[in-house]
C-alpha cells in the first residue's frame, strides 16, 4: 500500500528554506517531504535524506532531475546524524525534518511483522535486524514475563499487560512464537471479550510497544534531538512530526529545555495538526503533531 505523506506542506513550510539551504530529511520514507523540499532548492542547495530501512530508497525519483540540489541518500539511523554529516564533511545545516515511525508499505508488506495480520516473522526492526540487540521474536520467546508486561504498559499503556504477558509465556512453553499472526492470536485469546469488540484490534498496543522497544524509539529520539540541534546553523530550524504521546512528550520537553538556554526559540507554542481535509483523506494524520524549534544565536 502506498504511503501518504502527513503534514506535507506544513512541515516543509516550517523549515523556511532558501534555494541554497542545506537540509536533512532524517526519515526519507516514501520521499513525500523530500520531493517538496527539493523543489524549493536550487543547484546550490544540498538535500540529505536518511532512512534506517534501505528499501525506502528503492525507486526514488529525486536523483537525475535537471535542476536539482546536490542529493545524498544515506541508509543509517538518524541517531547517528553527527557521523552522517561528518562523512559528508558538513558541520552545520539550515534545516532538519523528522517524520517519525513507520511508512505504510513497511507496515502492510515489509516482511518484518509490524502488522498483526500477516504471517511474517516477528522482527519489527526498521533497519537490518542483525544490527539490533534484539527483535520482537526475542522479546516474546525469551524475556521474563514481568519485563514483557512492563514494556506493554510503559510503551503503550496496555491495561491488560499482565494477562497478555502471562499468555505469551504460557504459549511459548509448547511452541516457539514465530509469526505476527501467531502472536496476535495469543493476545486475542488472553484479553476479555469486550476488549475484542473495541475500536482497535486487541493486539494493536502490544505490537506498538514491541516496535518501540525493538527500535529503542524513545532513546533514539532523545539522541537525535540533541544531535540535530547541535548541528543547526544560526536561524536553522528543527521540525519533528510525532505520532503518539510518548514521542510528543519527549519533543515538547526537550524543546523546552533547550529553549531555556536562550540559544533556541520554540516556534510552535502549540503543535501544528492536520486540517479537516487531510484527516478525511488520510486517517493516520489524526495523531500527527508537528513541533518546530529555531536556533537563534
Ligand atoms: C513516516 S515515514 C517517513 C515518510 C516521509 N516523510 C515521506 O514523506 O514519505 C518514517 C520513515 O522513517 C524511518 N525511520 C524510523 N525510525 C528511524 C530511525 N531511527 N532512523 C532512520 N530512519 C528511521 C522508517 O524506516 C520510515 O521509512
Amino acid at each position: 500500500m502506498k504511503h501518504i505523506t502527513v503534514l506535507q506542506k506544513e512541515a516543509v513550510a516550517a523549515l523556511e528554506l532558501s534555494p541554497n539551504s542545506i537540509v536533512v530529511d532524517a526519515t526519507f520514507g516514501a520521499g513525500g517531504h523530500a520531493k517538496l523540499i527539493c523543489e524549493e532548492l536550487s543547484n546550490e542547495g544540498v538535500y540529505i535524506g536518511i532512512d534506517a530501512d534501505k528499501t525506502a530508497f528503492e525507486g526514488n525519483t529525486l536523483e537525475g532531475k535537471q535542476v536539482a540540489p546536490t542529493i545524498h541518500l544515506v541508509n543509517d539511523n538518524f541517531a547517528n546524524l553527527s557521523d552522517v554529516l561528518g562523512s559528508l564533511h558538513i558541520k552545520k545545516v539550515d534545516a532538519v525534518l523528522a517524520d517519525l515511525g513507520w511508512r505504510t508499505d513497511q507496515f502492510t508488506d515489509g516482511g518484518k511483522g509490524f502488522s498483526f495480520n500477516g504471517d511474517e516473522p516477528l522482527l519489527m526492526t526498521y533497519g537490518n535486524p542483525e544490527s539490533y540487540p534484539f527483535t520482537a521474536y526475542d522479546i516474546v520467546n525469551s524475556w521474563e514475563e514481568e519485563n514483557i508486561a512492563d514494556i506493554l504498559y510503559g510503551y503503550a499503556e496496555e491495561r491488560h499487560s499482565r494477562r497478555i504477558a502471562r499468555a505469551i509465556v504460557e504459549a511459548r512453553k509448547s511452541d516457539e512464537i514465530k509469526t505476527a499472526s501467531h502472536l496476535a492470536a495469543i493476545i486475542e485469546s488472553a484479553v476479555p471479550g469486550f476488549y475484542k469488540n473495541g475500536k482497535i484490534h486487541p493486539a494493536t498496543k502490544t505490537f506498538q510497544a514491541m516496535r518501540i522497544a525493538v527500535n529503542d524509539e524513545l532513546g533514539t529520539l532523545e539522541r537525535f534531538i540533541a544531535s540535530a540541534l547541535s548541528h543547526l546553523a544560526t536561524d536553522g530550524i528543527l521540525a519533528i512530526i510525532t505520532f503518539h504521546s510518548l514521542e510528543d512528550r519527549i519533543v515538547k520537553l526537550r524543546f523546552r529545555e533547550f529553549a531555556k538556554t536562550g540559544e533556541y526559540f520554540i516556534i510552535t507554542k502549540k503543535p501544528i495538526v492536520a486540517t479537516r481535509a487531510e484527516l478525511l483523506a488520510n486517517p493516520r494524520a489524526r495523531s500527527a503533531k508537528l513541533r518546530v524549534i529555531q536556533k537563534i544565536t
